[in-house]
């Protein structure tokens, strides 16, 4: 591999499967939470992290509310502390971290500790000090990721959560053992899903000339996908240094459509779920507008896709898997921009692995 980061691509597979082997069990079934953790005595869960963990949170708190119906109220670690939200007894902070030694993340993680609340971290480094200091601890087994760009410790972190989001709705009779057992058995499909999103690489390396020419990109998608956005967008800013940022497509008729002409390329994240028509129009206001669009979708999604855009089609899956399987084409087409561009991949300027000050 040229880089760390396109190593950490690859290594995805691999990755998810020894993190979700921590918490799935393929005989029995059964999703189990580590450390002792009993969802069924959690009222509500507080999730805080930075960049990129931060978005694995956003993408956890459908699954919990959905699936566990736990509401989940989700902040950005930096910004936490500071608007002292009132402390509800019942609540389980959940920190997330690659490192475990984010200085906001910590700082938040500490603070619930502070205030009486039961405190669980998501940690890829596991000697590190919010997998010590933290209650319980959730490991990820994404091995060491040198890469400033984070890519295998947040599909790592997805699956964690959203093996832990079935342990919840088990523990907490949302689910009966065969929608476990169902719903595990989707999940330990997604290292195999993954692979087959790498074989992507092809045709996404021939997009990068194109869009490594323009100077703004616009992300979208709905639901969990909305949250991928976001990190596609930060992906192609940290790596590439082209503007980009990542909505809700439902947004874009609130102010980002504005932006939309035939120099801003629109990645549109539209698997064929439950509001893909809904996408669609979204698509089509853009396209009307001149964007250039790239479409990732499934098979059934490219049939139904809007003429005009360029289809990027992954895997068919179910939509427990579909953020780890979308996550791969978003990562190889920053990584494949910031090569066209001649960026130093593995150190972007003015970024740090770790953020351990504040
Ligand atoms: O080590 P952490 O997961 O706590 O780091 C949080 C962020 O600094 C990190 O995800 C950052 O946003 C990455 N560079 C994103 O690729």
């Amino acid at each position: 591999y040229r880089h760390f980061m396109e190593k950490e691509i690859h290594d995805q597979p691999g990755a998810c499967q020894h993190t979700l082997s921590a918490y799935l069990d393929p005989v029995t079934g059964r999703a189990r939470a580590p450390g002792g953790l009993d969802f069924s005595l959690v009222d509500r869960i507080q999730i805080v992290a930075c960049g990129t963990a931060h978005y694995a949170g956003l993408i956890s708190r459908y699954l919990f509310e959905s699936l566990a119906r736990i509401p989940v109220d989700i902040d950005v670690a930096s910004e936490f502390r500071y608007r002292a939200p009132p402390v509800r007894k019942g609540t389980l902070c959940i920190a997330i971290s690659q490192s475990g030694e984010t200085a906001d993340t910590l700082a938040a993680l500490r603070w619930c500790r502070d205030q009486g609340l039961g405190t669980a971290a998501v940690v890829n480094v596991h000697t590190s000090t919010m997998a010590r200091e933290a209650d319980i601890l959730l490991p990820t087994h994404a091995g060491p990721e040198i890469g400033v760009a984070s890519t295998k410790a947040f599909t790592s972190q997805v699956a964690a959560l959203t093996a832990l989001a079935v342990a919840a709705a088990a523990a907490r009779g949302r689910i009966d053992a065969a929608e476990e057992a169902r719903l595990t058995r989707l999940l330990l499909e997604a290292p195999r899903l993954i692979s087959g999103a790498l074989a992507l690489e092809d045709q996404i390396r021939a997009l990068a000339p194109e869009l490594a020419k323009a100077r703004d990109v616009l992300y979208f998608g709905r639901g969990v996908m909305s949250a991928l956005a976001l990190e596609g967008a930060l992906k192609l800013k940290e790596i590439s240094y082209i503007h980009a940022e990542g909505y809700p497509a439902g947004e874009l008729k609130h102010g980002p459509i504005a932006l939309i002409d035939e120099a801003t390329p629109v990645i549109v994240l539209a698997p064929s779920d439950a509001l893909f028509e809904k996408t669609v129009s979204n698509t089509a206001e853009v396209m009307a507008r001149g964007g250039p669009v790239i479409f990732i979708t499934d098979e059934e999604g490219a049939r139904r896709a809007p003429a005009g855009v360029r289809l990027i089609v992954t895997p068919g899956c179910d939509d427990i898997v579909a953020p780890l399987v979308y996550a791969v084409p978003i990562q190889m087409l920053a990584y494949y921009v910031a090569v066209q561009k001649g960026a130093d991949v593995d150190q972007p300027r003015n970024l740090a692995k770790s953020v351990t000050v504040e």
